[in-house]
């Protein structure tokens, strides 16, 4: 077989046979195919997709480039979560420990920062001394001993996303319908959890743009789950401002823990409670998704989850102590406030934008090998729908470098002021 061949058939809007893209997982992965000809590929199918079969096909063949995580030897039905990616999207950080706190086994497998998404594992590196790479003794370990655990991908659990990621976030093919549900069902399957939550953004700050290309993702993402036994649903929820007030490593972890002192802001309480919800459901410790939530509110209450946390950043080597200090976190030399131009209501507050300026001050890559600032980032005042004074602050800039200029400009391009705002629907859709 030749690359060029595959490469031919998909770019003329043909589908692969399942031989062919047995033969660019294993050849891209195991070296032979180089980045030009995979990156070829990954444009024609961003352009021409995928249907059903060829994305099974790419997820199992993902799946089987590496091994795969047993913990049929873990008691209980483990549930995880997974997002498709979004701007101050901490949801994952909260919500493994409350539901943890329930006596429920949350194997967590997340991912760095895609583009101007941030990355739930970059965010806890925040954290002084917290690893994310742990091997599977101490990956089951910490299940047993604390219930949940949130850490990258462990040894040699799906090589082959690994690699077409990195490619995929630099040839601007992330946005993809079969390429993300193959990248994470990949990991989802093989990190041996029976049941799955996921979180399917859409809006400006989404990879999916539309509510019908979010919705085609979450069904897709279903139905690979279902084919393999996984109890799987999806939840679609909006991506048009950020997520919560938090933008950035430190203060996004910062903002985790005032969720589960019980004094997040409401919109990603709001989520963490509905993703939860459903999580304890399907982990059959409640019935229905009211009385998970009940349970849900009262451990964030009685000071459980919190504890959970503490204890979950002590077993991945962290300082347990900032939750309640936060300034054990690096802190920014600066903080310099956006005032509002004009009085009104803010009306549009573009996500991808407000990812990209923390990108900017450091808190993203925006090459493979940079090193992060975890300092820096926004903290919003105002949200979409709250009126705002001319010359009150609208949001924070943290940074590290005094001029911040070209910040401002990115941000006064990004944030409308009107006589009034369409108010903005939290969860769009649930996919059972
Ligand atoms: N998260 C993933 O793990 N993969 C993607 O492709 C996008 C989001």
């Amino acid at each position: 077989m030749r690359m060029v061949d595959v490469i031919d058939t998909k770019r003329n809007g043909g589908a692969l046979s399942p031989e062919q893209i047995d033969y660019f997982v294993t050849g891209y992965t195991n070296g032979e195919i180089p980045d030009y000809q995979a990156s070829a590929l990954l444009m024609a199918i961003w352009f021409n997709g995928m249907n059903a079969e060829e994305t099974q096909r790419l997820t199992m063949d993902m799946l089987h480039s590496g091994d795969q995580l047993d913990l049929s030897d873990i008691p209980g039905i483990k549930v995880d979560k997974h997002s498709t990616g979004g701007v101050g999207d901490k949801v994952s950080i909260p919500l493994a420990p409350l539901v943890a706190s329930l006596g429920i086994v949350v194997p967590m497998i997340s991912g760095r920062g895609l583009g101007h998404t941030g990355g739930t594992l970059d965010k806890l590196e925040a954290i002084p001394g917290f690893q994310v790479e742990i091997e599977e003794d101490a990956f089951k370990k910490q299940l047993r001993e604390v219930g949940c655990i949130i850490a990258g991908a462990t040894g040699n659990i799906a090589p082959a996303d690994k690699k077409i990621y990195a490619l995929r976030d630099v040839t601007d093919t992330v946005s993809s319908i079969p390429l993300i549900a193959g990248s994470i069902m990949s990991k989802k399957i093989a990190s041996g959890t029976d049941a799955l939550v996921m979180d399917v953004k859409t809006g400006a700050g989404a990879f999916m743009k539309t509510d019908e290309e979010a919705e085609e993702l979450a069904r897709t993402l279903v139905e690979i789950g279902k084919g393999v036994g996984m109890n799987a649903m999806a939840v679609i929820s909006d991506m048009n401002q950020p997520l919560g007030k938090a933008i950035g490593n430190a203060l996004e972890i910062q903002e985790s823990i005032e969720v589960l002192k019980g004094k997040g802001p409401e919109d990603l309480v709001n989520l963490v409670l509905t993703i939860g919800s459903q999580m304890v459901v399907m982990a059959k410790k409640a019935d229905s998704l009211e009385e998970a939530r009940t349970m849900l509110q009262a451990n964030i209450d009685n000071g459980k989850a919190l504890e959970t946390f503490r204890k979950m950043i002590e077993a991945q080597g962290g300082n347990g102590d900032v939750v309640d200090d936060y300034t054990l976190m690096p802190q920014a030399k600066y903080k310099i406030a956006f005032t509002a131009p004009s009085s009104g209501v803010i009306s549009r507050m573009k996500a991808d934008e407000m990812g990209i300026a923390s990108m900017m001050l450091g808190g993203g890559r925006a090459a493979k090998d940079d090193e992060l600032d975890y300092a820096v980032g926004l903290m919003l005042d105002k949200k979409v729908g709250d009126r705002v004074e001319e010359g009150e602050s609208i949001l924070t800039i943290y940074s590290d470098r005094e001029n911040v200029d070209d910040i401002v400009k990115l941000i006064g391009d990004n944030i409308t002021i009107s006589e009034e705002a369409e108010p903005i629907k939290l969860i769009h859709q649930v996919i059972m």
